[in-house]
This record gives C-alpha cells, sequence and structure tokens, in this order.
C-alpha cells in the first residue's frame, strides 16, 4: 500500500498527539510531536539563562543554536519515542507547566524555526509518518495527503491539561493552565513566522464533547479512504 504522509495541526492540548500516536501505530506510520523539539529548544534555554520568570535575552540562543542536538530514541516499553536533548532524555523535563510557560516566546524566534522546519521535513522525506504541530500542514508538509486541525474550547483543553500534570505528580492550579492556554493560543496565532492557521485542505475537527474511541474511528476512516485513493 502506498504510504502516505498526516499532518495534524491545532490548538494546544486538543489531544494531537494521542491520535497521531494512534493513527501511526494503526498505520505502521512514524510518529514525531514537534511540538517536543520546541520543548527541547526551550529547556536548552532555560537551563542556559536565556529566559527565566522575569527575564529574557534570546540573541545569545540564536548564536548556540548549532550547539543543540535533538533526537528522538524509541522507548520499547512505553510504546512511544521519547526527546533527547544533547544526549540526555529531557522527556519529562519538557512537559512541566514552567517550560510550558515559554515555549511559545522560543517557538516565534524565525531562526528556531528554520532550524526545526528543516529536521521536520528530512524526517518526513519517505512519507509514512504522522506528524503533530502548529505548522505541518502550512509549511512543513504543504502536499501532506491528509491534513486535520484539532480545535476545543480552551476550558476543555485547560482540564485536560489540568488532569494530565496532575497524574504525573505536577502541584498545579486549574486556572494557572487555563491562562497558559490562552496565553499560548493568542501567541501561537498571531507570530509572525508561520502561525498556526488551517490550511485550506485540512479537515477541522473539534472533539470538545468527543470520547477518543469515536474520534480514533473517524479519523482512522478519514485516512483510510486517503490511503484508497492513491
Ligand atoms: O504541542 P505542544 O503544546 O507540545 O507545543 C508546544 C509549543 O510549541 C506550542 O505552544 C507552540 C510551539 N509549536 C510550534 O510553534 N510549532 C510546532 N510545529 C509545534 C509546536
Amino acid at each position: 500500500m502506498k504510504k502516505i504522509t498526516i499532518a495534524i495541526d491545532g490548538y494546544s492540548s486538543t489531544g494531537k498527539s494521542t491520535i497521531a500516536k494512534q493513527l501511526a501505530k494503526a498505520f505502521g506510520y512514524v510518529y514525531v510531536d514537534t511540538g517536543a523539539m520546541y520543548r527541547a529548544v526551550t529547556l536548552f534555554a532555560m537551563r542556559n539563562g536565556f529566559i527565566g520568570q522575569d527575564s529574557e535575552n534570546l540573541q545569545p540562543l540564536v548564536k548556540l543554536l548549532s550547539r543543540i542536538k535533538l533526537a528522538f530514541k524509541y522507548n520499547d516499553t512505553l510504546g512511544y519515542s521519547e526527546m533527547y536533548l544533547n544526549g540526555e532524555n529531557v522527556e519529562k523535563e519538557i512537559r512541566s507547566l514552567e517550560v510550558s510557560k515559554h515555549v511559545s516566546r522560543i517557538a516565534e524566534i524565525e531562526q528556531v524555526r528554520h532550524m526545526l522546519v528543516d529536521m521536520q521535513k528530512k524526517m518526513g522525506a519517505e512519507k509514512g509518518i504522522v506528524m503533530d504541530g502548529r505548522d505541518i500542514g502550512t509549511v512543513v508538509f504543504p502536499d501532506a495527503e491528509l491534513k486535520i486541525f484539532m480545535t476545543a474550547s480552551p476550558e476543555k483543553r485547560a482540564y485536560r491539561r489540568y488532569k494530565e500534570l496532575l497524574d504525573k505528580g505536577e502541584s498545579v492550579d486549574y486556572e494557572d493552565v487555563l491562562k497558559n492556554v490562552q496565553y499560548r493560543d493568542k501567541i501561537d496565532s498571531s507570530r509572525e513566522f508561520s502561525p498556526l492557521r488551517l490550511a485550506e485542505d485540512a479537515i477541522q475537527f473539534d472533539n470538545s464533547d468527543m470520547g477518543l474511541d469515536e474520534q480514533f474511528e473517524r479519523m482512522y476512516n478519514f485516512a483510510l479512504r486517503v490511503i484508497d485513493k492513491q
């Protein structure tokens, strides 16, 4: 069967990675979480003191970009790939609320986007890939055979994220998470370079009131139809 490229974009905490992982498993495709790449660069910037609670000095980060080595390594036990920053497994750290607070600022930087988009294009050169992010259907793979754009209400998304962080043992406040979701929506949609926007040929999918099983069934059928036409 001919392989396709599946691009999944949308607002934060809409469950993009959940559905992307399920589709990749169902079709035997590679899954790439591009948010993890922006998060890893953010962690690098935080560790080097380029961005923090009330400070920001991003010029030196741009100069040091060539020193950032990112890699996804598949974890057999977990059944998905984990993010490595310069050889260190940072999967847990990049999901913290602290990293979430700064990541949109880092994702606005033109040179950061160039570096990561280049890597992403190379990863998808052979097709057979499900990639999720904000600009996959518009910038990374404008020719993707299937493009999905996920949305859900900010409150539903914040609640899902809040529960996820609690389950991971982080002590967080729901209002804080909601504010972060709204803040990231604003920056992600209004930034100058590759803002989050709906590709003309994307299927818009609102899962505010949808269970995971129904969502998977619908998406799986979208993908099957496209693959059958190849
Ligand atoms: O998907 P996520 O929430 O883990 O992404 C983290 C941030 O990275 C998000 O606020 C915006 C940014 N991002 C981006 O600008 N472009 C992408 N392709 C993926 C993520």
